[in-house]
C-alpha cells in the first residue's frame, strides 16, 4: 500500500504510560480489545495497562493474562503495569520480583487508584524497585487529605458547596516520594501532576539529581475548574481539574522538560456511573484518542512544542521511562518501525459515540481539534489507517 503523506508528520509511535483498560472486572466499559482499537486510532504502539483491575494485577497470572491478550489482539503492545502491593491500598507489599521475571516482563510498579500512603511500604517498595531495576509510579495524593473530596479546593469548589481537594495532597507526597526515592536510589514516576506547586517540587528534587520523572494529562493541560459550572460529571477526575495558572504552569514544565511527558489516564466509565450527580460519579475520562489532538492544541499551536519536541513527550520519554527498548525511537535505518503519521493541518471533532472504546465519556464533545493521525504503524504493520482499525 502507498501511504500519501504530503505535509504530514511522521512520528515515532506513542507511548503511554498510563492506560486504564478495565479488563478483567469492567468489560462492559472497556476490553483489551477496544482500548487495543482506541490506542491505535490514536497513534499508540504500547501502552501500559493500570493494575486497578477486578481482580487486582498483583501477580504473575493476571499479568502474564493482560500481556498474552494484548500480543493476541496485536493492535498495540500492552504492558500490565504491576499493583504496588497485594490488593489496592494493601498493606503488604507485592511480589513484585515474580511479576518483573515473568512472561509479561513487568517493568512499572502502580497502585494508581490509590497511592502508597504509608512511608514505610512505599520506602521498602521503592529499595525493592532498585535491586529490580524497575520503576515505582505513585499515583500522588496524600488519601487523608481527600477524604470526601470532591473537586479543587478553591473558590470554585467553594460557591458550589463541594469539599475540596488540597493542592497540598499532591504536593506533600510528591516531595516525601522524592525523598524517598533519592535515599533509596530508586526511579520513581509521578503519576498524572496536577498542580504548578508540583512542577516546583519536581524541578527542585531533579535539581539535587533524585531518579524522577512525572507526566501530565492532556486534560490538566487543557481544562479547569472552569468546568466545574456546568455541573457535568464528564468533568470529574482523579486529580481534579485544577486552576487555569496551574494548567498554564503545567504547559510551561513540560515544555522545559520538568515534566517528562504526556500520559493519558484513559479512563472509561459506564453510563450510569458518569450519568448521575457529581458526588455520586467515578472519577476519570477517556483518552486514547484525543491525546494527540489535545497536544497540538495546548503545546503545539501555542509555540510551546514543535513536533521534534512531541515526539518527545509522547514516545521517546515514556519509552525510556518506561524500560521499553524498542519503543520511541528516532526514525532512522535499522529502528523498528513502530510509526505514526499525522496530518497537523487536518481537524476533527469529537465525538464520544464514535470512539473505538466501549465507553463514551470524553469532556471534549462536539470540539473542533487539530491534529488527525493518518497511519499507525507496529513492526512495520499498519494497525490504523483514515480513522480505520486495520
Ligand atoms: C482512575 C480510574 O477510573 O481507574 N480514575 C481517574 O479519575 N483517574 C483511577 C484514579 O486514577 O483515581
Ligand atoms: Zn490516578
Ligand atoms: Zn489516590
Ligand atoms: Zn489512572
Amino acid at each position: 500500500e502507498v501511504i500519501e503523506a504530503n505535509g504530514q508528520v511522521l512520528l515515532p509511535g506513542f507511548v503511554d504510560l498510563h492506560t486504564h483498560l478495565r479488563e478483567p472486572g469492567r468489560e462492559d466499559t472497556e476490553t483489551i480489545d477496544t482500548g487495543s482499537a482506541a490506542a491505535a486510532l490514536g497513534g499508540y504502539t504500547a501502552v501500559f495497562a493500570m493494575a486497578n483491575t477486578d481482580p487486582v494485577a498483583d501477580n504473575a497470572v493476571i499479568v502474564d493474562h493482560v500481556w498474552r491478550r494484548g500480543q493476541e489482539v496485536g493492535l498495540v503492545d500492552v504492558h500490565p503495569v504491576g499493583a504496588v502491593t497485594v490488593g489496592l491500598k494493601g498493606e503488604k507489599l507485592a511480589e513484585l520480583g515474580t511479576m518483573a521475571n515473568s512472561q509479561a516482563r513487568v517493568k512499572v510498579f502502580s497502585d494508581d487508584g490509590l497511592c502508597v500512603a504509608d512511608p514505610l511500604l512505599m520506602r521498602r517498595a521503592l529499595e525493592y524497585s532498585t535491586a529490580l531495576d524497575v520503576v515505582i509510579a505513585q499515583h500522588a495524593e496524600e488519601p487523608r487529605l481527600t477524604v470526601g473530596a470532591q473537586a479543587h479546593e478553591g473558590e470554585r469548589a467553594a460557591r458550589l458547596g463541594y469539599t475540596g481537594w488540597p493542592a497540598a495532597a499532591e504536593e506533600s507526597i510528591v516531595a516525601r516520594d522524592c525523598l524517598l526515592a533519592l535515599h533509596a536510589n530508586a526511579r520513581l514516576h509521578v503519576c498524572h501532576v496536577s498542580t504548578s506547586g508540583t512542577a516546583d517540587v519536581l524541578a527542585w528534587a531533579k535539581d539535587r539529581g533524585t531518579k524522577v520523572s512525572a507526566e501530565v494529562t492532556p486534560h490538566h493541560l487543557l481544562l479547569t475548574d472552569e468546568r466545574l459550572a456546568t455541573y457535568d460529571p464528564v468533568n470529574k477526575v482523579n486529580p481534579p481539574l485544577r486552576t487555569e495558572s496551574d494548567a498554564e504552569k503545567l504547559r510551561t514544565a513540560l515544555a522545559e522538560g520538568v515534566i517528562d511527558c504526556v500520559a493519558t489516564d484513559h479512563a472509561p466509565h459506564a453510563v450510569q456511573d458518569k450519568d448521575t450527580e457529581w458526588t455520586a460519579a467515578r472519577p476519570g475520562m477517556l483518552g486514547l484518542q484525543t491525546a494527540l489532538s489535545i497536544v497540538a492544541e495546548t503545546m503545539v499551536r501555542t509555540g510551546l512544542l514543535d513536533w521534534r519536541g512531541v515526539a518527545r513527550v509522547m514516545s521517546e520519554r515514556p519509552a525510556e521511562i518506561g524500560n521499553l527498548a524498542d519503543q520511541g525511537r528516532p526514525i532512522a535505518v535499522g529502528e523498528p518501525a513502530n510509526l505514526t503519521l499525522v496530518d497537523p493541518d487536518a481537524e476533527w471533532t469529537v465525538r464520544g459515540a464514535e470512539l473505538a472504546s466501549i465507553a463514551a465519556n470524553t469532556p471534549y464533545e462536539g470540539m473542533r481539534l487539530p491534529g488527525v493521525v493518518t497511519a499507525t504503524l507496529l513492526r512495520g504493520r499498519l494497525t490504523a489507517r483514515d480513522g480505520k482499525v486495520c
